[in-house]
């Protein structure tokens, strides 16, 4: 069978089940078409290859993945081991969350309105498999850039995506429990912890559990992580750095919870929500508030 053929049968195949699509598509023809093409390392621009016909040895590992996506709902990012984020292509599997932050839109404006010129120093705290942290880099030719995680595994996946954009001599990964082991200031620093409270997590659709729960939960309602790096980036930051960090859904607690925090929630063009951005001056000035 050809490509485009096998792309439309795969298709109506993840369509008839109730898939979830928030890891890189939100519909089942893009998900086959990312499956396939990824799977079979074909150029996403390559406009040839849709008429070419499957071997018999693809058609195997094609019905192998297609089978794990459904039965064990794996994200696609997983089965391909690649994602794209700001337009980059990322390593990706189960050692970190698949890259989906709206973030990526930040990037691609030049964090405009925040910043009217690229910082020399930004560090990516909670960084996963490093892509936001990557994009920053590849954004801004002279900065450089620290990953900190807590997940040894997590920072093995971000030192191969180093590599993989040729980024080792101004990229570094620090192992590290949120700001415990960074000793430098940053013009930026760059956030998307866990927030999903434990409750929540437990009624997330199947495809969240074959992600690190590590990188998903986080107590206190989900604002255990986040106050905290409210309350310690500005140890962290340059007098006129800046904080944005992204809080998903669970925007309106952390809202709720620093009433007296003129919060500025940032809104994106190609969806996304909670992410929010705050001085160091203003940290400094509210940090009672994020105790
Ligand atoms: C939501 S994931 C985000 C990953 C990446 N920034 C992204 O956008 O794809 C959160 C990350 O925080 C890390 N993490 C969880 N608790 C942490 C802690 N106490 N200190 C540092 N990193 C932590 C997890 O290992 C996970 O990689």
């Amino acid at each position: 069978m050809k490509i485009q053929e096998t792309i439309q049968q795969v298709a109506a195949r993840l369509d008839s089940v109730d898939l979830c699509y928030g890891h890189g598509t939100d519909n089942p023809l893009d998900e086959a078409f990312y499956l396939i093409y990824g799977l079979l390392g074909i150029d996403f621009a390559d406009e040839q290859a849709a008429q070419r016909e499957l071997n018999v040895g693809e058609e195997a590992m094609l019905e192998a993945a297609v089978k794990r996506r459904i039965d064990e709902r794996v994200p696609t990012a997983y089965l391909v081991g690649r994602a794209w984020f700001a337009g980059h292509e990322f390593y990706c599997d189960e050692r970190a969350l698949v890259p989906r932050s709206p973030l990526a839109e930040l990037i691609n404006g030049e964090f405009e309105p925040l910043l009217h010129e690229p910082a020399g120093k930004v560090l990516d705290i909670c960084t996963g498999g490093g892509s936001i942290g990557i994009a920053t880099a590849l954004l801004w030719p002279d900065c450089e850039v620290d990953l900190a995680d807590i997940s040894p595994d997590a920072l093995d996946l971000a030192k191969k995506n180093i590599a993989l954009h040729g980024l080792g001599s101004r990229v570094r990964t620090i192992q590290s429990n949120l700001f415990d082991d960074i000793d430098s200031r940053y013009e930026l620093i760059l956030a998307n912890p866990p927030y999903v409270p434990v409750q929540e997590y437990e009624e997330l659709p199947a495809e969240f559990a074959n992600e690190p729960s590590l990188g998903l939960i986080s107590a206190d309602n989900g604002l255990q992580i986040p106050l905290k790096i409210l309350r310690d980036s500005v140890d962290y930051l340059s007098a006129d750095g800046l904080l944005v960090m992204e809080v998903g859904y669970s925007h309106p607690q952390l809202s709720e919870r620093i009433k007296q925090v003129p919060l500025l929630w940032l809104e994106f063009e190609q969806g996304g929500e909670g992410v929010l951005a705050l001085t160091a001056r203003q940290l400094q000035q509210y940090r009672e508030q994020f105790n």
